[in-house]
């Protein structure tokens, strides 16, 4: 059954917009370009992908309409999270999807296949924690994709788990990946704390942390893939604000309470004021807010 008032679905998909803005073009144009040059040394061998974290799959279907994966007539899709409902909420979204830009769906038995002018990509959902699927998986992933997700991982060990089952001269892509910078505007007498103990959150239990982006530079080569591509990818959200923007807004300070309401770091009163400022700027379309991340493109071997 699909959770149309999914909160967490609702910022998903308030966010798709604001990432197709932001991330980083030549980052994207490297990985397309590759993989038409792939495809072009392969002729006839499906792409095999597959993306940890995929939340709702708004990157496969991005990808797929932004023609960077043009040069593969099959394409193998797979997607992972361990969120409960999360395959439904994606099979929603990629059967509205697919009937607009005129891709024919049909269902098969673990996902569903999509076709349009002789291509066909075939998508299967796995609602599993990454760790586990990866060790289900054969060594056999040409592009492994990790969306806005790093941060929340135990870094080398993502990262090691992954490429693990990546072929040689297969790539990694880790769009969107937090990289240590938060701002709101107009400034608040308590953004400075309210903002580096939000970041110390960040660091709980065996999370990467905020500066995860820069953090992937390194860990990338120490464990055998070459940084190919790199560059910012900025959210930056300002006033006017559409609906969408609204809603992310509303969420990314949702983030902030939650995060926040089970430390010390910041007293109670000061961040119930703080909240509530940056609640009534959204409703009255004066919030802005900028968070630094870093897209980044590595290739094994
Ligand atoms: C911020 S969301 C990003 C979703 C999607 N990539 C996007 O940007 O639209 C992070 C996703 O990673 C998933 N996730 C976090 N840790 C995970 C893990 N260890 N294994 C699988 N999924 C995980 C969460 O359930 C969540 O859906």
């Amino acid at each position: 059954m699909t959770r149309h008032d999914d909160p967490f679905v609702r910022y998903l998909r308030s966010k798709e917009a604001i990432d197709d803005r932001a991330l980083h073009r030549p980052t994207l144009a490297e990985l397309g370009d590759r993989l038409g040059r792939r495809a072009d040394s392969k002729p006839g061998e499906p792409l095999r992908v597959v993306s940890v974290g995929a939340g709702t799959g708004a990157m496969c279907r991005r990808l797929l309409s932004w023609g960077v994966f043009d040069g593969h007539d099959e394409i193998k899709y797979v997607m992972v999270d361990r969120r409960k409902g999360m395959a439904d909420e994606a099979a929603a979204a990629f059967a509205k999807w697919a009937r607009a830009a005129g891709w024919a769906a049909s269902p098969t038995k673990d996902g569903f296949r999509i076709e349009r002018h002789g291509r066909q990509v075939s998508l299967t959902y796995m609602t599993s924690d990454l760790f586990d699927a990866m060790s289900a998986l054969p060594r056999a992933i040409d592009l492994a994709i990790g969306h806005a997700v790093f941060d929340l991982l135990p870094l080398r060990r993502a990262v090691s788990t992954i490429l693990s089952r990546v072929v040689d001269g297969g790539y990694l892509y880790a769009p969107i990946t937090f990289d240590g910078r938060t701002a709101f505007r107009p400034a608040h007498d308590a953004d400075d704390d309210v903002v580096a103990a939000y970041h110390e959150t960040m660091r709980d239990g065996e999370s990467a942390g905020p500066e995860t982006g820069s953090d992937l530079l390194s860990v990338l080569p120490e464990l055998g893939a070459r940084v190919i591509g790199a560059g910012g990818s900025d959210w930056v959200v300002h006033p006017e604000h559409d609906d969408h923007e609204r809603v992310f807004l509303d969420h990314i300070l949702g983030f902030f309470e939650q995060s926040l309401g089970k430390s010390d770091a910041v007293d109670d009163e000061t961040l119930r004021e703080w909240l509530a400022t940056r609640h009534r700027q959204v409703e009255t379309d004066e919030l802005s807010y900028v968070a630094h991340n870093l897209d980044i493109l590595a290739q094994l071997g």
